[in-house]
């Protein structure tokens, strides 16, 4: 079922769809998700709703993070975020799958639901299976007062404002800073220095206008959107903190322009997919100025001999050599936060092929915005 939202109430606007409106609502949503929860002089975040004291937070041993569909990718690059900056094990799971495997609740583990409508049922009953296994829920929720937020032990409200299309734009940007804020605060207890800390805050405090910057560039995007838009089929390849980046991308890419766009590990190309590629599928690739750019360089000489269409997310300074490839350079910011500014191209790729091949945006076939019923 749909979650009706009263159209009245909320209008596009002089926007063609909610989804354009959202995407260009991020860098507000963004400052909104930080606001006055950064602390420079500690370099480190309050999250007063969290309901976790440094005691408890020093004492977690692994962190398990609980969502579906983008808010499980979005939770993926939190779980890395966690892992860097709290050294804390941690890893997302589709909340869909998780009760069914009788999973083993530990008192030490610390459960995060990330869910945008804060209604999804998937991930409302997997958080009602730790709690009533005794396990501590925190949330990662839009929607104040939603079922989710109602049910965990504490969390934080992801203040985007409503969100309409169905593919998430805005929350989506918001989950990742709610990650970040949650890391922050997790390391600061823990063993991460106020230098990285206040390296962290920058970086943060950066973001909005970072990603302004690459709204700004939707023409030259929505022209590299309008070549992949007739292919059939397509990869998204990313490394590390760039793959749940490229699962995201290759997922919004499907819902709305209905292309078959998978997702794979870049290293993993050479195992299986290589065989796939040629002039007919495109490669969107996604590739960081760190320290697997070469790698990743490595990989798309492969795409390249085998004469497959590029297109690659980059930052200024990755040299790609002899590779011919489309590029889309987007702004640097602290490492651990690049993967957020990666997502928006994949945005604006995945909406402007949708709206050339004449797409209904905002409402893809076969799919809701919340599913409220298993
Ligand atoms: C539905 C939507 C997805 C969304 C998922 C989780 O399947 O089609 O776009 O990511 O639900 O929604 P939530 O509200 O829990 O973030």
């Amino acid at each position: 079922t749909t979650l009706d939202i009263d159209p009245a109430a909320y209008e596009t606007g002089d926007h063609a769809s909610f989804m354009r409106k959202e995407m260009l609502e991020q860098p507000e949503a963004a400052q909104r998700v930080l606001r006055g929860r950064l602390d420079e002089r500690f370099g480190t975040a309050h999250l007063g709703g969290l309901n976790l004291d440094a005691r408890e937070t020093r004492a977690i041993k692994r962190v398990k993070i609980l969502g579906c569909g983008s808010a499980y990718y979005v939770g993926q690059m939190g779980a890395a975020l966690i892992e860097e900056l709290a050294r804390i094990p941690a890893d997302a799971e589709a909340a869909s799958e998780f009760r069914y495997r009788n999973p083993i609740i530990e008192p030490d583990t610390l459960y995060v639901a990330v869910s945008q409508s804060g209604e999804t049922i998937d991930t409302l009953l997997a958080v009602q299976e730790v709690r009533r296994k005794g396990g501590r829920v925190v949330g990662l929720v839009n929607v104040v007062g939603s079922a989710i937020a109602r049910e965990c032990d504490g969390g934080i409200y992801l203040h985007a404002g409503p969100e309409v299309a169905v593919a998430s734009t805005k929350a989506l940007t918001t989950m990742f800073l709610g990650f970040a804020l949650l890391a922050l605060q997790l390391g600061r207890v823990r063993d991460l220095s106020i230098a990285d800390g206040r390296r962290l805050i920058a970086g943060l405090e950066r973001l909005p206008a970072q990603i302004q910057e690459i709204l700004d560039r939707e023409d030259e995007i929505a022209e590299l959107a309008g070549r992949l838009a007739d292919a059939e089929s397509l990869f998204f390849v990313g490394r590390v903190r760039g793959f749940p980046v490229a699962r995201e991308g290759a997922q919004k890419f499907k819902e709305i322009s209905y292309r078959h766009a998978e997702a794979y590990q870049t290293s993993e190309l050479k195992h299986g997919p290589l065989a796939l590629i040629s002039p007919d599928v495109p490669t969107v690739a996604i590739v960081p100025a760190d320290e697997l750019a070469d790698r990743n360089v490595g990989a798309l000489h492969e795409i390249a001999a085998r004469r497959g269409p590029l297109v690659v997310v980059t930052h200024d300074g990755v040299d790609l050599g002899e590779v011919a490839a489309a590029r889309i350079v987007v702004p640097r910011n602290e490492r651990e936060l690049d993967p957020v500014l990666m997502t928006i191209p994949l945005q604006l790729l995945a909406y402007h092929a949708a709206l050339r091949l004449g797409h209904d945006i905002d409402k893809p076939r076969n799919l809701a915005k919340s599913v409220t019923v298993e």
